[in-house]
């Protein structure tokens, strides 16, 4: 009997600071109109004091993803924590996160594919569900961006937020679950979209500090028109692997970067605005966390059998879309 791994459940934390675009107003050379009609993001979460990383968030989804789905966490054999701000290089947050999550019998580890992490660290959980080798595997996006942005840099630090979510893995002989997916990497996009310093490449120095080579560099005009492109030819390819139609997919479950970018790919895959989970205008672009974030917000309207298309694009380029069927009414 074949083998899929079934989403059993969602958990998700976003700290409680609310930057909105009017308190970005103060800060740079910016207005609410064009924030709304250019990105369609209203205000942003933000992780406010000291020493704080990302995991604080992953713990927090977690704690709750393993309260809601009743999960002792001992019985959980794999973390994932995709993400591209962890709380340093080494260890992994994904150490972090099981640690603070009482997760001891587990091995857990970080993927970083910028903002489609999320997407191919589900990817690779279910392949441990789909071999027979694990039957608990808890994949958590957790991204502070405002660690990495620079609020000087009017185009970029209306865009970001910190968040985290968190999904639960497990084997389902029904069909339901993680049914495909197509994954895609082009790095020759690393030109437009990166984090200058603080890798092997140009290590911390007073020269990468004061030419701010710490924060996030990125044309947006060019990553725009590539994830255009790319998020909805992916969208439509798993669509047509999958015979789906338009009236088959329940939902679309897009990457949160750009609301122009989203009505894109709804608009190329025939579906309307009803099918299509939006929660940029709360949160922003909190890169690993924005789909499990979505399916955290929209659970409740969720129903057994849903067919979901998720769908994202991000720096390196990577990008990719995901057929999962819901497996469960809440
Ligand atoms: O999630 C990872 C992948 N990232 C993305 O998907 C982001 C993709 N890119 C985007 O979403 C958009 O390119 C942005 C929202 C970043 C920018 O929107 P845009 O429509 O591409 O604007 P632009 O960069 O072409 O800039 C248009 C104008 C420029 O002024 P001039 O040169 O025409 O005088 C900018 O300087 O808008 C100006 N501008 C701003 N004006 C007011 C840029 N940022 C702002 C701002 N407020 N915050």
């Amino acid at each position: 009997m074949k083998i899929t791994a079934a989403i059993t459940g969602v958990g998700g934390y976003v700290p409680d600071y609310v930057l909105t675009n009017q308190e970005l107003e103060q800060l740079v050379d910016t207005n609410d109109e064009w924030i709304m009609t250019r990105t369609g993001i209203k205000e942003r979460r933000i992780l406010k004091g000291k020493d704080q990383g990302a995991s604080v968030m992953g713990i927090k989804a977690v704690k709750q993803l393993l309260e809601k789905t009743n999960t002792d966490p001992t019985e959980v054999d794999l973390l994932i924590c995709a993400t591209v701000t962890p709380d340093m290089l080494f260890p992994a947050t994904a150490n972090i996160i099981s640690n603070g999550a009482g997760i001891t019998k587990a091995f857990s580890y970080d993927m970083n594919a910028a903002c489609s992490s999320f997407l191919y660290a589900l990817a690779t959980g279910a392949q441990f569900i789909q071999s027979g080798l694990h039957k608990k595997v808890v994949i958590v996006g957790a991204d502070k961006m405002s660690a990495i942005v620079d609020y000087s840099d009017r185009a970029n630090c209306i865009l970001f937020g910190d968040g985290a979510a968190a999904v639960l893995l497990e084997p389902n002989t029904d069909g339901y679950g993680v049914l495909d997916q197509v994954l895609c990497t082009d790095g020759s996009g690393e030109a437009y979209l990166h984090q200058k310093a603080g890798g092997s490449r140009r290590p911390p120095s007073a020269e990468t500090l004061a030419n701010r080579e710490h924060f996030i560099y990125q044309e947006g005009a060019t990553v725009f028109k590539f994830a255009v492109k790319s998020m909805a030819d992916v969208a439509a390819q798993v669509m047509a692997r999958q015979h789906l139609s338009h009236d088959d997919v329940a939902w679309l479950v897009p990457h949160q970067a750009n609301k122009r970018i989203i009505d894109a790919t709804a608009h190329r895959m025939g579906v309307g605005p009803e099918k299509v989970m939006l929660n940029i205008q709360r949160y922003g672009n909190t890169t690993s966390a924005t789909i499990p974030l979505c399916l955290w917000d929209y659970e409740k309207q969720l129903h057994k059998g849903d067919n979901l298309i998720l769908a994202a694009f991000g720096g390196g380029f990577t990008w990719g879309a995901m057929h999962v069927k819901w497996a469960y009414n809440s």
